[in-house]
């Protein structure tokens, strides 16, 4: 099969596309055929290695300390199943499918073996009917990230929420859940991505490459901040302020990011029922990844950057 191999730690042009043998499922497992995979911050990541000091250590022991474990990179996929072990009960051949390989990685390649049960090597769902394969894996990364940060806020109708970076893979989710929430929302970004972040159903939007400080009326319920704590700006600081007394911060670098088919389900249902609608900035061939990690490494990407594959 046709793989996308990386057998060093370094810049875009260390990924390879190779021919690789196609991988055989084990009893507890599916084999999908992948049709979209992406690239995203979680890959950049692990392809530089380019990991904050406080995680290089633990993050060098679980992917490979000289060079990756795992030479097919890549976390995101959505595809179709091919075949289902006989341990396996949750899918069948034919099933359109998304999710995320967590440590075994392995999606940057024409087909891939996953555990049907969720594990530190992946989750798997039932993909929603009403998107591509492309926009699957965009909803799949940024869902998984916004929901399990926004569980912290327990937001409740009417309250007010800020996400800061509400123009990436998670942002543009966070503020569509917010609003399917029924929250007052607004959202920070830089000011060529506030029409469509509005667009998204924001009710005000901050342009954090011109202002310093939030509306000083407003205090806030509940603050995610969806790029990470070494994305930092004076108006970050001044946010955390305006947090109410009760008020919830959430940082998505608190904690990992925890591999949830039922997170999945729960996505599934509010693209099906439109209260969700995955953003996909760009799409490239998976023979283009290296211009596809370049273009997503410049840090502005606006929701997902997709990898088409077999097509
Ligand atoms: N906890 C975990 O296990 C885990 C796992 C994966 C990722 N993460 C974290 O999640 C972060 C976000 O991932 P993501 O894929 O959702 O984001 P992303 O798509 O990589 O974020 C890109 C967006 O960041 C915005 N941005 C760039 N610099 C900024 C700044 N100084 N201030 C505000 N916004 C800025 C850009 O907006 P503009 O173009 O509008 O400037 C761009 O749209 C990662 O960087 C990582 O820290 C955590």
């Amino acid at each position: 099969m046709k793989a996308v191999i990386c057998t060093r730690y370094g810049p875009p042009d260390v990924l390879q596309f190779k021919e690789v043998e196609k991988p055989v499922p084990k009893e507890n497992e599916i084999l999908v055929e992948i049709r979209a995979s992406a690239v995203t911050a979680s890959d950049i990541f692990i392809r530089s290695s380019n990991i904050p000091l406080r995680m290089r250590i633990p993050m060098r022991i679980m992917l490979g300390i000289f060079k990756p474990r795992r030479k097919i990179i890549g976390l995101v996929f959505a595809g179709i199943v091919k075949s289902a072990g006989p341990e396996t009960k949750r899918f069948a051949p034919g099933d359109e499918v998304y999710g995320m390989t967590g440590f075994h990685l392995g999606a940057y390649a024409e087909y891939t073996c996953i555990k049907e049960k969720d594990s530190t090597t992946g989750c798997v769902a039932i993909k929603p009917q009403n998107i591509s394969f492309e926009e699957a894996t965009s909803a799949v990364y940024g869902g998984s990230l916004a929901f399990q940060f926004m569980e912290k806020g327990r937001i409740r109708a009417k309250q007010n929420i800020l996400i800061y970076g509400a123009s990436g893979t998670s942002g543009v989710i966070a503020v569509q859940y917010g609003k399917y929430l029924g929250a007052n929302v607004t959202a920070v970004c830089s000011g060529k991505h506030l029409d469509y972040v509005k667009s998204l159903g924001a009710d005000n939007v901050i342009d954090y490459t011109n202002a310093d400080t939030p509306d000083k009326d407003i205090k806030f319920d509940f603050i995610l901040d969806s790029v990470g704590k070494a994305k930092k700006s004076r108006l970050k600081e001044n946010c955390k302020k305006a947090l109410s007394d009760t008020g919830i911060y959430a940082s998505i670098d608190d904690g990992n990011l925890v591999l949830s088919s039922k997170r999945l389900d729960f996505l599934t249902g509010l693209i099906e029922n439109g209260a969700i609608k995955p953003v996909v900035d760009k799409i490239y061939p998976l023979e283009e990844i290296v211009e596809a990690h370049r273009y997503v490494e410049k840090g502005h990407k606006m929701g997902g950057v997709a990898i088409t594959i077999g097509r």
